[in-house]
């Protein structure tokens, strides 16, 4: 595997120059200052502070009850182990649905208060002067289409969006339309292949998918998903690199038990 040693710090504008050349782009959740600077390290592109935070680090059953403060929180964690990689952050639930002028608010906040270097938010039209105000002030957006966990309880299931024509359609207008309000990507998670091939070859923007096929511009999966650290999520798209949950067990046994057995801390382990 080859990592583009040219590419200094990766921009918007180099997403945009890899997918004219047809190369593809790498993007993986970061939400803390050891993870990120690993993944950074390896040479992954696009770090995203995913409100995926609220799942896989708090614990929660939805993304809904993270909070701007706590995304800042993550967000500046992930900046300070960076030194090439792209850094985007969802704006979380309620920050942004409804009032441009409180989207911009969140926007701005989440700019300053971390560093990071664009937003993503979830939806098409019912989103779009938000994503229009955020982007006039000179915040790069990424928009995200398709299941949108944030209308989780909108959807009622995590099943694969857009099968049927009419909501596939929305979807293709829903892109264009990012694509034409100046959107610099568009992540399209759990749809048909078929229909992502389609987007991806209709707007001249970047298209990362999750459950989306191959024939996108890159991919995304969530860190702790892909090492085996979350357990009970077994979706058909997502691949799993490490068994990551068994192994910092066993470590976590073999420490307890040279504990107990007072094995730790030896000779050389003390002052
Ligand atoms: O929050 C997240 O991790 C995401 C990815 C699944 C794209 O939005």
């Amino acid at each position: 595997m080859s990592v583009n040693k040219e590419v200094k710090r990766i921009t918007v504008h180099t997403l945009r120059r890899m997918k004219s050349k047809g190369e593809r782009i790498s993007m993986l959740t970061a939400y803390d200052y050891s993870m990120a600077r690993i993944l950074d390290e390896a040479g992954i592109e696009v770090l995203l502070v995913g409100d995926s935070a609220s799942n896989v680090m708090a614990g929660h059953e939805t993304t809904l009850p993270i909070t701007l403060d706590q995304m800042i929180y993550h967000a500046s964690s992930v900046i300070r182990g960076i030194k090439r990689a792209l850094v985007v952050v969802d704006l979380p639930f309620g920050t942004y649905q409804g009032n441009s002028r409180k989207a911009l608010g969140s926007a701005i906040r989440i700019m300053k208060e971390s560093g990071a270097h664009a937003v993503k938010l979830e939806g098409g039209i019912a989103v779009r002067s938000s994503i229009k105000r955020i982007l006039k002030a000179g915040v790069p957006v990424m928009g995200h289409l398709g299941l949108t966990p944030q209308s989780i309880y909108k959807f009622g299931t995590y099943v694969v969006r857009a099968k049927e024509e009419e909501e596939a359609d929305q979807l293709r207008r829903d892109a264009k339309m990012l694509e034409e309000i100046g959107c610099f990507a568009i992540v399209l998670e759990k749809i048909p292949s078929k229909l992502a091939k389609e987007v991806a070859e209709s707007v001249s923007i970047p298209i990362i998918g999750i459950g989306a096929g191959n024939d996108v511009d890159g991919q995304v999966l969530v860190t702790h998903d892909m090492l085996g650290i979350t357990k009970e999520f077994h979706p058909r798209f997502l691949r799993v690199y490490l068994d990551l949950y068994a192994e910092i067990k066993k470590a976590a046994q073999s420490y307890l038990q040279d504990v107990k057995s007072r094995d730790f801390p030896n000779e050389k382990e003390q002052y």
